[in-house]
């Protein structure tokens, strides 16, 4: 006989996948079987586009162990792969298809910290020298324009050092952040800083992921919020400055055009200075817009704290 036998021996890439899609046809939970199978199949078609060799398997299983090594309670570094992916924001724009005029929301990032002190309007968010004064203002409002008494606005930022609180010993623990409650009117107004742009983490394997392919960690300067109201979906998102740099490159792909805000600049003695500031500072408005909860009872916060 001529070799036909030893042919028909031979398995297939095609086969390799389809066995592994097969495994899971008896996964009793539907949605954990279709998320498995589709991503079996995508990893084996990324491999094949790619003509993946074993050496940079390899290196890309060495990532995930450095991955896994550096994260702890304070470092994720599996959500740096996410938001430098660009699928952190694919995610949420998936979870929060808002309506026409809610405000857009943005990804939620490492440093936030529940339980900032509660702040009266107009206080100051700085517990230290940080920056410049700017004097953030607007209302809180529903997608028709009313005013949403009592929704909260959680609020954190980094100073001129590029730092925010939790990544710096020196600082007590609740300076550049607070919590607002807006009033009657829906009005809120805080006394921030002129945020700058900063960069991620970057001395993982993420970083060296962005090293080696000709990218930056920077972050155009922004300054975060969640708010809150019971009724409305919770709404994580910055206010970026709209003359920063990187704005056309950040790491992490969060930037959304209308996201960015103008930072007015007032010379010392300018009338309307908040109280307290006696040199330049800087103004910033902007709305909230809420959009209902989609579900009865308190709206969900976005699940990452780390
Ligand atoms: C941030 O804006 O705080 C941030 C977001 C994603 C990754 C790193 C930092
Ligand atoms: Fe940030």
């Amino acid at each position: 006989m001529p070799d036909e036998p030893t042919r028909a021996l031979r398995t297939p890439p095609s086969a390799i996948t389809a066995a592994a899609v097969a495994s899971f046809d008896g996964c009793g939970d539907e949605r954990l079987r279709e998320i498995m199978q589709s991503l079996t199949r995508h990893l084996h078609a990324f491999a094949i586009d790619v003509g993946l060799t074993e050496a940079e398997w390899a290196q890309a299983i060495g990532a995930l162990t450095a991955t896994g090594h550096i994260t702890d309670e304070r470092r994720q570094e599996f959500i740096l792969w996410s938001d430098t992916l660009g699928l952190s924001m694919l995610v949420d724009a998936l979870a929060n298809p808002l309506p026409e005029g809610a405000t857009e929301s943005t990804v939620l990032g490492p440093f936030y910290v529940p339980g900032a002190p509660l702040r009266d309007y107009g206080a100051n968010l700085a517990e230290m020298a940080a920056g410049d004064p700017a004097w953030v203002h607007g209302r809180i409002l529903d997608p028709e324009g009313r005013p949403i008494p009592g929704a909260e606005l959680d609020v954190w930022q980094n100073g001129d050092d590029e730092l925010y609180a939790v990544q710096n010993p020196d600082a007590p623990d609740d300076h550049l952040r607070g919590r607002f409650h807006a009033r009657e009117d829906g009005s809120y107004a805080f006394l921030a800083v002129r945020p700058v742009p900063y960069t991620i983490p970057s001395d993982g394997p993420v970083g060296a992921m962005l090293d080696a392919t000709g990218r930056h960690p920077w972050r155009p300067a922004h300054i975060h919020v969640i708010a809150r109201a019971p009724g409305y979906r919770t709404l994580a998102t910055h206010l970026f400055d709209a003359t920063s740099g990187y704005l056309d490159s950040d790491a992490v792909f969060a930037v959304k055009p209308s996201l960015l805000r103008t930072f007015a600049p007032h010379a010392p003695g300018d009338p309307g200075a908040p109280a307290g500031v006696e040199g330049p500072w800087f103004s910033v408005e902007s709305d909230f817009v809420l959009s209902p909860a989609t579900e009865a009872g308190e709206p969900k916060d976005p699940g990452r704290t780390a």
